[in-house]
């Protein structure tokens, strides 16, 4: 093993900026871990990044979030969203093409576990007292600084998952000793994203050890493991995990309303991709 879990964990925790990631996820990073900054702060760093900003707009405005009123300036967007909310969507968007750009497929996937997240708690009537969609959409990001910082590595971690058909997680765990699920956890626990978030990301494979937010993890695993199987996106490998039968249970799945999940499942990710589409309108206010 040419690296070990100490310094991989070393190197996330002085995660700043690096080379291959925009700048603005640097920047970002040190914003969350500024208690201090106010809401209007924030706002004004995000309007000197237009293309930040303009995805914030378009996502606050859609209707995953159904504000009545339109929203026009990204400070607007934090007060109505709410800081939490607002700090790990931005990390979502500003990682979008840096994900892309990791694993073609995985903003996709990551997008469809959302979607499917939301299809569930709506066909099943649930409500959970925290956000589901975000946890859902940064699932798997802790993919991003091991393929960033590991490039080489990461690429033998790839070929390994593919050649044997083994999930990502497995062979991470054999080639760097260390998990997508682990290392997303620690980056968002380093910026102090919510408590419900670092544990979904923790244990969207493993949903029967989350013990403080069980709902919230059991439904990102359930999504994870339907967006695999309807090929919805690409998570690094072709390998189709097993539902973990306690968090079907947990969210009341037992295969009678599968069928019209999924529909809703692409009804929402067509509906989710023409939202983030880079072909929309610019917002309307100068930023
Ligand atoms: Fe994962
Ligand atoms: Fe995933």
């Amino acid at each position: 093993m040419v690296v070990n879990r100490t310094q991989i964990r070393n190197r996330i925790d002085t995660f700043t900026s690096l080379p291959g990631l925009p700048s603005v996820i640097g920047r970002l990073g040190e914003i969350f871990e500024n208690p201090s900054l106010s809401l209007r702060e924030i706002g004004e760093f995000l309007a000197t990044d237009q293309s930040l900003s303009s995805r914030l707009l378009r996502v606050a405005n859609s209707a995953a979030y159904g504000f009545m009123r339109r929203i026009t300036s990204p400070t607007q967007a934090l007060l109505l969203l709410g800081l939490s909310t607002a700090k790990s969507l931005l990390l979502q968007l500003a990682m979008l093409d840096t994900m892309e750009r990791v694993l073609g497929g995985l903003w996709r996937h990551s997008l469809a576990n959302a979607c499917a997240a939301r299809a569930i708690t709506r066909v099943k009537g649930l409500s959970t007292p925290e956000d589901v969609t975000i946890p859902s959409l940064l699932h798997d990001f802790g993919k991003v600084p091991l393929a960033v910082l590991w490039r080489e590595e990461y690429t033998k971690v790839i070929s390994l998952a593919e050649k044997h058909g083994m999930p990502m997680f497995q062979a991470e765990k054999e080639l760097l000793d260390v998990t997508h699920a682990e290392a997303g956890a620690w980056l968002a626990e380093r910026w102090n994203l919510p408590g419900a978030l670092v544990e979904s990301i923790r244990y969207h494979h493993e949903p029967h050890r989350s013990k403080t937010f069980p709902v919230q993890t059991a439904l990102v695993h359930v999504a994870d493991v339907l967006t695999i199987t309807c090929g919805l996106g690409f998570s690094g490998s072709a390998h189709v995990p097993p539902f973990s039968e306690a968090a079907l249970k947990t969210v009341g799945l037992d295969g009678t309303d599968t069928e019209e999940i999924v529909t809703l499942t692409r009804v929402l990710l067509e509906e989710a991709e023409g939202t983030l589409a880079d072909s929309e309108e610019p917002p309307e206010q100068p930023l």
